[in-house]
């Protein structure tokens, strides 16, 4: 597995940019690199983990909600910044031998201090985090690897949001197969449908970032 984008959404030449521009990663971090281009675990990659340390910085964040784990790779790059503000991150999965990893890979990158790891299913225990935690958190980051939650988990991850804070999802170009008229698999809808969702939403203003395989960034500007 590669880091690069799929064909079609960058060019190689500016993905290839993207990456050497990249500062050097600490251990932990390489590993977790190697570990899923060799067992093709779906990680961000650098260039997206640096740009979620920036979205996480951007709005100050202390309390940071992951939904999608895998082996805490991304997880770091969002808990380094919430420990920074003394805050925290919490992360959901559902895989319990990806969990395993990911609570290794928080102590080796000495974060685990600021990390929850949430053991269930995001379709549960995101509507819960939002009831008992109104507002609470500063930044949302949607990377479930089942798309078809994509457009449900919208609401209560609005809920879970202050005013102010970040809505943030992963793969929603979907390798540039939204753009595409006749592709019409059932995780292009998933994910043209989020978008949509998030486009129509006046609680939210996005952006879609063309990064990698398509970042979708919102601001939420209200409550209702
Ligand atoms: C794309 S990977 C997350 C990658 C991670 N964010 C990173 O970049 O390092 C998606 C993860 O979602 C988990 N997952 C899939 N469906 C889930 C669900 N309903 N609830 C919780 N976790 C789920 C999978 O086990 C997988 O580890």
């Amino acid at each position: 597995m590669s880091f690069d984008s799929p064909p079609g959404i960058v060019t190689p030449p500016v993905e290839k940019y993207l990456n050497a521009i990249l500062r050097p990663r600490n251990n932990v971090l390489n590993n977790l690199e190697k570990d899923a281009a060799n067992n093709g675990v779906p990680i961000v990659g650098p260039a997206e983990g640096n740009f979620l340390s920036l979205m996480a910085m951007s709005c100050q964040a202390k309390n940071i909600l992951e939904v999608g784990t895998a082996t805490g790779y991304s997880g770091i790059w969002l808990a380094r910044v919430a420990k920074e503000n003394s805050g925290k991150l919490t992360t959901i999965e559902f895989d319990p031998s990806r969990a395993k990893i990911a609570s290794k890979s928080f102590r080796d990158a000495g974060v685990a201090d600021a990390v929850e790891i949430v053991r269930g299913d995001a379709k549960e225990e995101v509507p819960r985090l939002a009831k008992k935690y109104p507002g609470g958190f500063d930044l949302v980051f949607i990377d479930v690897g089942d798309k078809s939650l994509y457009a449900e988990l919208i609401e209560p991850s609005v809920r879970a949001l202050r005013v102010g804070g970040l809505l943030v999802a992963d793969n929603t170009l979907w390798l540039g197969l939204v753009a595409v008229p006749s592709a019409n698999g059932i995780e292009t809808r998933n994910l043209r449908e989020y978008n949509k969702r998030v486009y129509a939403d006046e609680r939210l203003y996005p952006v879609i970032v063309p990064l990698r395989d398509g970042v979708t960034v919102a601001i939420k500007l209200k409550n209702k």
